[in-house]
């Protein structure tokens, strides 16, 4: 039997065509296809600037710099995430604050944000502060409630929106809330890896409605380094160190593929829409919903993961085991960072419910835009056949 991954890269023969054309030409690196590819993504999220780089953690890392973020910084991370987007934070010397999720969804809780602002002495709140929501597993974090805590209490909020380009959610308020739009964070940072929406091997993008974040983010990609001259002047040649910064450049075959993929952005969002409703018409169904329960459904969500919630630890032990036995791989989307030794080295013992509850129930199965009705129906029915064995 074929091995159904939980999730990988869509590539066709354009990309593969657009790719070889890219490898003959005068730049592999920093050539028009950085340009072409910022501009591409400023136009379909609608913002001001995007400054591409080389991965997520990139750009998280040159957003919270660019944003000034620094080792007096204290940071506010939901404890539900990849770990890079507390690392990029301790990239910068600041202090990591793990807040709870919500335990249905994995989204950052408000209510426990709110403890944790309340808890930050008032003289800290002098220095950049950061809130880091995650639009976790295509859902939009509710950026809305989060801008809002962050102006009452002096912080800067950046979206980690590295699942959830495309992704829309309605607002009481506002009507309609978009990740990426920078209409509520500073800056939202983008993921290009394969298992992402779009797709260059590696990558990330900064977008931000700042014209100073997005002028520090080109900056320090490349080692802070400024050119103040242009082409026709005297010495179109200088450039100058201004600030320590890092090699963070993506290559232009990377924003070929990059952009070949971002064209095809709707198509992938609809295809995933389509199998996460397909999923939960099923899954709602007997025997599925005794044992476990499907994400909330709604039509802006940008399916990166779909994650069931298992009732009972064990029974999502066994069934990931399960599942690899019939050649089906499934992950655990996350351990909370603050398991991780790194992070218990500074906070032994530490917990939050809702992130423990989360974490205990939740198993990604496969969800990608090449994932076939009948590869589909094989995951389903694997999961039958566990819960029925019982
Ligand atoms: C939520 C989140 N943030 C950041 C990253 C980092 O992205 P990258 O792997 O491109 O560095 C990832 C990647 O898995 C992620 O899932």
């Amino acid at each position: 039997m074929d091995l159904i991954p939980y999730s990988r890269q869509s590539i066709n023969e354009e990309d593969i065509s657009l790719l070889s054309k890219a490898m003959t030409s005068d730049f592999l690196t920093q050539g028009p296809k950085i340009a072409e590819f910022e501009r591409a993504l400023e136009e379909y999220f609608g913002v001001k600037h995007a400054v591409v780089c080389s991965s997520g953690t990139a750009a998280l890392h040159l957003a919270y710099a660019s944003a000034g973020i620094n080792s007096e910084s204290l940071g506010i991370v939901p404890a539900i995430t990849f770990a890079a987007t507390a690392n990029a934070l301790r990239y910068q010397g600041g202090d990591v604050q793990f807040c709870d999720v919500e335990p249905d969804t994995g989204l950052i809780s408000i209510e426990s944000l709110q403890e944790c602002l309340d808890r930050v002495p008032e003289k800290q709140k002098e220095q950049y502060n950061l809130i880091a929501p995650v639009s976790f597993a295509g859902a939009v974090a509710p950026l809305a409630q989060c801008k809002q805590l962050a102006s009452e209490n002096n912080f800067i909020l950046v979206e980690d929106a590295s699942h959830s380009p495309g992704a829309f959610t309605p607002d009481d308020q506002e009507g309609t809330i978009s990740s990426c739009s920078g209409t509520h964070a500073l800056a939202s940072t983008l993921s290009f890896h394969p298992v992402k929406h779009v797709c260059a091997g590696e990558g990330g993008a900064v977008l931000t409605n700042d014209l100073h974040v997005a002028q520090k983010a080109l900056r320090l990609r490349s080692h802070g380094i400024n050119r103040p001259f242009s082409e026709t002047d005297e010495m179109p040649w200088y450039y100058e160190q201004e600030s320590l910064g890092w090699n963070y450049r993506l290559t232009d075959l990377q924003a070929t593929l990059g952009l070949s993929q971002l064209n095809r952005l709707d198509n992938f969002l609809a295809r995933r829409r389509k199998l996460a409703s397909r999923y939960n018409q099923i899954l709602r169904e007997s025997p599925f919903q005794e044992h476990i329960n499907c994400p909330p459904f709604e039509d802006g969500h940008a399916w990166h993961l779909y994650i069931i919630r298992f009732k009972d630890e064990n029974l999502r032990n066994l069934a990931f085991k399960y599942f690899r036995s019939k050649n089906i791989l499934t992950q655990v989307h996350y351990i909370p960072v603050y398991k991780h030794p790194y992070y218990q080295k500074q906070n032994q013992g530490f917990q939050l419910p809702g992130a423990e509850k989360f974490f205990q129930s939740c198993l990604s199965i496969p969800m990608y835009p090449d994932l076939k009705e009948n590869e589909q129906d094989r995951v389903l029915k694997t999961l039958e056949q566990f819960l029925l064995k019982g």
